[in-house]
């Protein structure tokens, strides 16, 4: 398959083929999800509780991201390679295009910053700098202490509506993808269709053009309680790439996901 690129994400947005994402940390699981059919691979903070341990992705540093992108590169023949900016690397403009370009030099192809607003004058620097940006908006894993832990976001509409303009103002400041993360469906939507980048949702609800899951989480391993957006794929005596490739197809389809895992405001 040809190597799937920031282009060809918009050309899916605008044939409103839906594309999925997955976590990925090491070589040999990103083979198998290039395998499968996954578009797109994010090298997820996550790793910080999935494979760390951590009890949050606060303790994640730019080093440990760095690590598991080179990995993840190695085993990648297709698959477009979005990695996170972990805590604290993009407080300031500069320091965010210093820690970017580590990222990139890694391996990336895009990085992905957790933020509204205050995030424009960095999203356009990098911008300007030739690095790709997904802004994450809603749940914001990095703010949970502030947020008061992980729950749905874009509640009320004054909250949605700050969803919006926000969303709208980080394209205007260079930002190619937008992720929500637990928002409710229904706003996910009006996200999806004001915005001219793709977005991607994972506990959003079925329109936004991308979904992306944990790929512990959908493989059924968890550590702790499983979040209501997560549905377990590997059922039915498949094996992992079966389970990729299930999802791929749930997603194709708009089976996955079923409104069981979505939210209502
Ligand atoms: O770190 C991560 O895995 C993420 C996804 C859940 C969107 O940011
Ligand atoms: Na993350």
């Amino acid at each position: 398959a040809r190597p799937v690129t920031l282009s060809r994400l918009q050309e899916m947005k605008s044939e409103q083929e839906k594309f999925t994402c997955l976590t990925a940390y090491d070589a040999t699981f990103t083979h198998v999800m290039n395998a499968a059919g996954v578009e797109t691979i994010l090298v997820g903070d996550s790793l910080g509780m999935v494979i760390q341990g951590q009890d949050s992705t606060l303790p994640v540093s730019i080093d440990d991201m760095c690590y598991h992108v080179a990995a993840v590169k190695k085993g990648n023949s297709n698959a477009f390679i979005l990695a996170d900016m972990p805590f604290m690397s993009y407080s300031k403009p500069e320091l965010a295009l210093d820690n970017a370009a580590k990222l990139m030099q890694a391996g990336a192809q895009m990085v992905k910053l957790e933020g509204g607003a205050w995030l424009c004058d960095t999203v356009q620097l990098l911008s300007e700098r030739g690095i790709p940006v997904c802004a994450h908006l809603g749940l914001t894993p990095q703010a949970v202490h502030k947020l008061g832990g992980y729950k749905l976001q874009g509640k009320d509409q004054a909250a949605a509506d700050l969803i919006m303009q926000e969303s709208l103002a980080l394209v205007a400041a260079g930002a190619d993808i937008l992720l929500y993360e637990c928002i409710p469906t229904t706003l996910a939507k009006s996200l999806t269709e004001a915005v001219p980048v793709p977005t991607i949702g994972i506990g959003a609800g079925p329109h936004t053009d991308g979904q992306v899951l944990v790929m512990h989480d959908m493989l059924g391993a968890n550590l702790g309680r499983r979040p209501r957006f997560v549905k377990n794929f590997l059922t039915d005596g498949r094996s992992i790439q079966e389970a990729f490739e299930a999802y791929v197809s749930e997603v194709k389809s708009q089976t996955f996901p079923a409104p069981e895992h979505g939210f209502n405001s």
